[in-house]
């Protein structure tokens, strides 16, 4: 699947212009766009990014990190997903850092999701959802959790996010209403974010493959 991701991730490059500040996310596929965006380096005015991994990255190819709140509003935010719907909902934070993904993404006009072809599906839900949880509200917040879902809430154990937050990976879903279910949980004293992105979902899906395909 690695090739499918370096080609979403290359296509994604066509959508930065020059002069923008980049939002950029986190993980494997964002890993390649990262190293693409390296020749891009000096056109744009800067990144924002999602997470320590990919501050750290983006500095080593000398990418300049800027913080949002000195950026403001961004134009481009291209980030990868754990799953995909048909709608351009996702599941999110397979790599833990769903709250500050959420942040950027909703500071973003566009969201420029990249997969590879396993992520899409009918019905999210298989990949088991992650929510940040204030450490203090671990038990509190799975037992709600499983009360209002149905789902099984797993201690990521061993995992601190960029935020010092713990994830519960939720399984055995199927969310046939993610906006519902996100506003939901969104709710529950204790839970920092939901790795949903379905109030604000993807405004474009580029599916790695070859040619990749644009949603
Ligand atoms: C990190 C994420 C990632 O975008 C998601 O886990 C996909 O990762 P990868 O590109 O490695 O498959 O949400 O929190």
């Amino acid at each position: 699947m690695s090739d499918m991701k370096q080609r979403a991730a290359e296509k994604a490059i066509e959508y930065v212009e020059d002069g923008m500040i980049v939002g950029v996310g986190t993980g494997s596929t964002v890993a390649y766009f990262i190293d693409a965006l390296a020749a891009w380096k000096d056109r744009i005015a800067g990144t924002v990014s999602s997470s320590e991994q990919s501050t750290a990255r983006l500095r080593s190819h000398g990418i300049e990190v800027i913080d949002l709140n000195a950026a403001g509003p961004l134009s481009l935010y291209v980030d990868g997903a754990d799953e995909c719907d048909p709608h351009k909902r996702l599941i999110k934070g397979g790599g833990a850092a769903l709250t500050r993904e959420k942040i950027i993404a909703e500071a973003s006009e566009r969201f420029v999701c990249i997969v590879d072809p396993s992520k899409r599906v009918d019905v999210l839900g298989r990949f088991p959802l992650p929510v940040e949880v204030i450490p203090m509200a671990r038990s509190l917040v799975a037992r709600e959790i499983l009360r209002l879902t149905g789902g099984q809430p797993v201690w990521r154990d061993g995992v601190v996010t960029d935020n010092g937050n713990l994830i519960l990976d939720v399984h055995n879903l199927s969310i046939v209403d993610p906006v519902a279910m996100e506003r939901e949980l969104n709710q529950v004293p204790g839970v920092v974010s939901v790795g949903l992105f379905a109030r604000r979902p993807a405004d474009v899906v580029i599916v790695g493959g070859e040619p990749p395909l644009v949603l």
